[in-house]
């Protein structure tokens, strides 16, 4: 079965709906460790909650970047970790996971990308004032939410969305997009060219 790492940095309701998905049966696969860069990051906590390993590894100890994903690296090949998740981690990656882990980083953005990348996204989005609004899973290259696409799913903006609204209807398709695309991870169906991700259906 897959070894998957979450990398986490506040509540993890998307680490939640990968747990749950595992956990009923619809992902086959295991979470071996829980990583965070914040220490009350709550998503460590339902890590715990479900008897995964949780770990909180501060940036702020370390000399470097490099110095500081070294330790990440460490703990991942530790538990043979074989594929990373980003689930709400809002550090960039630098090159040594990227290099570790190659192909083999996904992330959830809430937004169409590449419309809104960076932070606040569903923000920026109901601030442009666009109609349709989303989510994406990518994998994770050196270009900040810039890596192959692997699924999208949209929601309609309406006049009486605030943006508060539109970040939960976001939210609800973001934990339905994620599981489908670590399934598709899983069970391999994922070819990349180039830039495109080809589903093996
Ligand atoms: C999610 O909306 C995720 O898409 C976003 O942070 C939130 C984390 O929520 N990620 C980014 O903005 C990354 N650029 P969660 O901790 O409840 O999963």
């Amino acid at each position: 079965m897959i070894k998957i790492a979450v990398l986490v940095s506040g509540r993890g309701s998307n680490l939640q709906a990968i747990i749950d998905s595992i956990e009923n049966g619809y992902l086959k696969a295991q979470i071996c460790v829980v990583v965070s860069d914040i220490g009350d990051a709550y998503a460590l906590e339902r890590a715990r909650k479900h008897g995964i390993n949780a770990v909180n590894i501060d940036p702020n100890v370390f000399g470097s970047k490099d110095s500081y994903e070294e330790e990440v690296l460490k703990v991942l090949k530790n538990h043979d970790v074989q594929l990373v998740l980003l689930a709400g981690y809002m550090k960039i990656l630098g090159k040594t996971l990227l290099a570790a882990y190659k192909n083999r980083i996904l992330n959830i953005h809430p937004a169409l990308l590449p419309a809104f990348p960076g932070l606040h996204a569903q923000e920026q989005a109901f601030r442009y004032g666009v109609k349709v609004a989303g989510c994406t899973v990518h994998f994770v290259d050196e270009e900040l939410d810039g890596g192959p696409i692997i699924v999208q799913k949209c929601v309609e903006v309406k006049d009486e969305d605030t943006a508060q609204t539109l970040a939960e209807k976001i939210l609800e398709q973001e934990h339905k997009i994620y599981p489908e695309a670590v399934k598709l991870f899983v069970e391999n169906r994922l070819r990349l060219e180039g830039r495109k991700v080809k589903i093996i259906r």
